[in-house]
């Protein structure tokens, strides 16, 4: 099926690995120009050579929590593909940690990380977007379940539903279409990370969290990041043309809440 992907430009944040390698490799499938970003230079190259022999692909190292590299990423990765159809931001991790861990220094870190990247890589893609255009920002099930102990996702992500609702409207006269996507439990270097910090609070085994987080998840098991890839990629498509402003969860069915 043709998905209207083939030559769109695309930029991919955070990508060198997880959600965003996944997403970028599926785009280079699909036969999409991309342009992949992180901060450490050796895991960037790494990504590169992974990817290079699928299609085009181009790289800019940029740390997200810095709004000049922000700005300098967009700019270069629409100088480097002659455009920019597409904007997937995915973003870094934030520190895990609760009211009495977190310090302010972590707080005004975990703002620069998940939300003013955001609010800056959406309105520098909108600039270049001159004859419409898809952005989509990959965020977290956080936004509708908090999780204990992970307090930066659960105050600061939420910024996030207002920002995709706001740009949806103000960039929907342009041809913009805004959209986000909430993972749920994705099999990535996150999950570790996580499930040691849980199994240290607990005292429990990693394995132990592991099983706990399955049994919370209706279709009984951690989702992949190329199930997260397809979403986006189908957003990002022909296939979806009347959808902005939405926030689509792609946890297995972990979210409770109704609405
Ligand atoms: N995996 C899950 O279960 C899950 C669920 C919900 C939400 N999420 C969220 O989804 C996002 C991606 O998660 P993931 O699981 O794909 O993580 P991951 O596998 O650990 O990959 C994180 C990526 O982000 C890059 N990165 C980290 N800090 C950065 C920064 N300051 N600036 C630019 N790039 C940065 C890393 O590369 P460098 O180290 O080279 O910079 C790496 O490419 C995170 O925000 C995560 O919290 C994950």
């Amino acid at each position: 099926m043709d998905l209207g992907i083939k030559g769109k430009r695309v930029l991919v944040t955070a990508s060198s690995k997880g959600i965003g390698f996944a997403t970028a490799k599926r785009f280079l499938e699909e036969g999409a120009i991309v342009t992949i970003s992180s901060r450490n230079q050796e895991s960037l190259a790494s990504a590169y050579n992974k990817l290079h022999s699928l299609g085009q692909v181009y790289m800019v190292p940029a740390d997200l929590t810095n709004s000049r590299d922000v700005e300098n990423l967009v700019k270069e990765a629409h100088n480097m593909m002659g455009g920019l159809d597409v904007t997937v931001y995915v973003t870094g991790s934030p520190k895990p940690g609760n009211l009495l861990e977190l310090t302010n220094d972590d707080w005004h870190q975990g703002f620069h990380l998940l939300l003013m990247s955001a609010v800056i890589a959406v309105r520098e893609s909108s600039k270049y977007m001159k004859s419409g255009g898809r952005i989509i920002l990959s965020t977290s099930m956080t936004l509708k379940q908090p999780i204990d102990n992970l307090d930066l996702s659960n105050v600061v992500r939420l910024s996030l539903a207002g920002l995709i609702r706001t740009a949806s409207r103000e960039l929907g006269p342009k041809g913009i279409l805004v959209n986000g996507v909430m993972p749920g439990w994705t099999l990535t270097e996150r999950v570790n990370q996580l499930s040691k910090d849980r199994a240290r609070r607990e005292g429990k085994t990693e394995e132990q969290v592991l099983s706990d987080i399955v049994r919370e998840v209706p279709l009984g098991r951690i989702g992949l990041p190329e199930e997260v890839a397809n979403v986006i990629l189908f957003l990002s498509s022909s296939l979806s043309t009347y959808v902005t402003g939405a926030l689509i969860p792609v946890d297995g069915g972990l979210i409770r809440s109704t609405l």
